[in-house]
């Protein structure tokens, strides 16, 4: 997960909240009506942007959006937009501290058994507007007798972890709390083992005690930012998983935190489940049940009620699709959490940004699920802004001091909008070129438009969050070390 946008995704999420699959198509530029529950929401739409002054490295604004009354109808959505901003914020800010440490931990690959004969799980994926979440959730059963959690899909992070029971600290999270007491297959995992490494506090924190290697506890922490963190106890439990085909599949011994003390913004969620690329994630603790080839989801627009799937293991369907094409990820070590890719350009209408190349390499560009908006250096930002701003005006009135978003359009009264187009050119030649609706925002009722896109520090990393990438059917091929991308509805799959 990174931090910067909340504010985006509050603003998406309030606004999508009714909306089923759009009509439009994946590369017309005609905007769909996803943002027209605004006003059935009840929300009068005002956006009040309010500086946080916090020594943060990134830009600290959080989005209000005040609600008209009970009365007319309020739900949360407003105020859960402004957390989703935030909390983008917050997680950027994160991923910038995990690279600079990574490399320390110790590599412990997950000690599931290779199975000769791999079968493929399968798991929905829901947009989390519903719950007031900007990421998309899963859901998965954990413990004896097994019980259904919702959680947070991350392909930005690498624990998993719930909420857990006795909850000194915890954020609401719609159905009850896991509970260690109630599940007779939890087991804590001891501080001597090679695993409780990966979740060490942070080293200005004073080291770990571990008297009794063989059976003391593993207190585990993990953040997400400045204001996002999990602590509790580094367990082992019994994930249920259903298979493709028919029936599940038990995995016993799947390490996940504990959490006792969750602080942060994970809305609705029961916690998260980390899909990176380091040993603890799910994505590589189940490589024994799946062969460890490949997983892939394909994410429905914000605030759609439909479901998707998110399949570990080899799809048949996505891999014949005419239009996948892959690119290679970055070379990575068995520690590296994030799935970075080797961004060359950006191509805004047709013609490539004016960007130095140090500028996309220095801090590397990774794909993200847990990230709502998408990010880019700020040098690169702000041409990427510019190259839409000359290309945009001036057919649309720019609205100068739009909170947090730039550039914004008034669109009100316009029909069919027609913007530049967005792709991105990666080191090995390959192009992903985005449908408008993408890297595009419109705000209903006020008929604002604002391109989805936020800068970070000027040695930032680059972040292709779960916005931009709505509607495509997204292969990580761990085999082969490349990432794949097919433009699909997701609603229909
Ligand atoms: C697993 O499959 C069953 C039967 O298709 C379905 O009812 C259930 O919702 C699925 N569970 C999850 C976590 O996806
Ligand atoms: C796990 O460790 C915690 C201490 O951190 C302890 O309270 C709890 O009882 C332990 N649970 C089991 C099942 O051993
Ligand atoms: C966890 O986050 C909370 C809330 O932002 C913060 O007050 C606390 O200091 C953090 N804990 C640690 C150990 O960083
Ligand atoms: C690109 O940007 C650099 C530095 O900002 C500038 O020196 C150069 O002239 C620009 N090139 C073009 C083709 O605009
Ligand atoms: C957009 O333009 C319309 C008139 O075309 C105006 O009524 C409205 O106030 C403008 N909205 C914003 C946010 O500037
Ligand atoms: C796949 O690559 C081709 C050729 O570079 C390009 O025309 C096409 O738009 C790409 N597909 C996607 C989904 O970006």
């Amino acid at each position: 997960m990174a931090a910067y946008c909340s504010l985006l995704l509050a603003l998406l999420l309030a606004l999508s909240s009714s909306s089923s699959a759009s009509a439009a198509t994946p590369y017309g530029f005609e905007f769909p009506q996803f943002n027209a529950a605004v006003a059935d929401a009840g929300c009068d739409g005002k956006l009040v942007a309010e500086e946080e002054a916090l020594a943060r490295r990134v830009p600290p604004l959080k989005l209000h959006m005040t609600h008209r009354s009970a009365a007319a109808g309020a739900t949360g959505t407003g105020s859960f937009f402004l957390e989703s901003a935030e909390k983008d914020a917050v997680r950027i800010d994160t991923m910038h501290r995990r690279v600079s440490l990574s490399g320390s931990g110790a590599g412990q690959r997950g000690s599931a058994p290779r199975r000769a004969l791999s079968e493929r799980v399968v798991a929905t994926v829901e947009s989390g507007v519903a719950v007031g979440s900007g990421e998309y959730l899963v859901d998965v059963y954990v413990g004896t007798p097994p019980r259904r959690f919702r959680m947070i899909m991350d392909t930005g992070s690498d624990l998993n972890w719930l909420q857990c029971a006795p909850c000194l600290d915890c954020f609401e999270q719609s159905g009850p709390i896991f509970d260690p007491a109630a599940s007779t297959s939890y087991r804590n995992v001891t501080c001597g083992d090679s695993r409780c490494g990966l979740v060490s506090p942070p080293e200005t924190a004073s080291p770990r005690e571990c008297r009794r290697p063989r059976s003391d506890p593993c207190p585990y922490y993990y953040w997400y930012g400045d204001q996002s963190n999990t602590t509790g106890d580094l367990a082992l439990e019994a994930f249920t998983v259903n298979l493709t085909a028919t029936g599940t599949r038990r995995v016993d011994g799947v390490a996940f935190g504990c959490g006792h003390r969750n602080r942060g913004l994970f809305h609705g969620a029961a916690g998260l489940l980390g899909l990176g690329r380091g040993p603890l994630s799910f994505a590589s603790q189940l490589r024994g049940v799946y062969g460890g080839h490949a997983f892939s989801y394909c994410l429905v627009e914000h605030g759609s009620a439909a479901g998707s799937k998110v399949i570990f293991g080899h799809d048949d369907a996505l891999l014949a699709h005419p239009q996948l094409n892959y690119t290679a990820f970055a070379p990575a070590t068995d520690t590296d959490t994030f799935y970075y890719l080797q961004l060359k350009s950006i191509l805004v209408g047709g013609e490539a940004v004016n960007i130095s190349s140090d500028t996309l390499a220095a801090g590397g560009t990774i794909i993200d699920s847990g990230t709502t908006l998408s990010y880019f250096p700020e040098p690169a930002y702000r041409a990427i802004r510019q190259a839409f701003i000359d290309r945009m005006s001036p057919s649309y009135p720019l609205i100068a001091g739009f909170p947090v978003l730039s550039p914004c359009y008034n669109v009100s009264g316009a029909g069919k909008i027609e913007v530049p187009e967005l792709s991105l050119v990666f080191a090995d030649g390959a192009a992903w070129e985005f449908p408008a609706e993408n890297y595009f925002i419109r705000l209903e009722p006020e008929g604002v438009m604002c391109l989805a896109v936020l800068g970070t520090p000027r040695s930032g990393m680059s972040i292709i969050g779960n916005y931009q990438q709505q509607n495509f059917h997204v292969l990580y091929d761990l085999e082969r070390n490349r990432l794949g991308f097919a433009p699909r509805r997701c609603a229909e799959v």
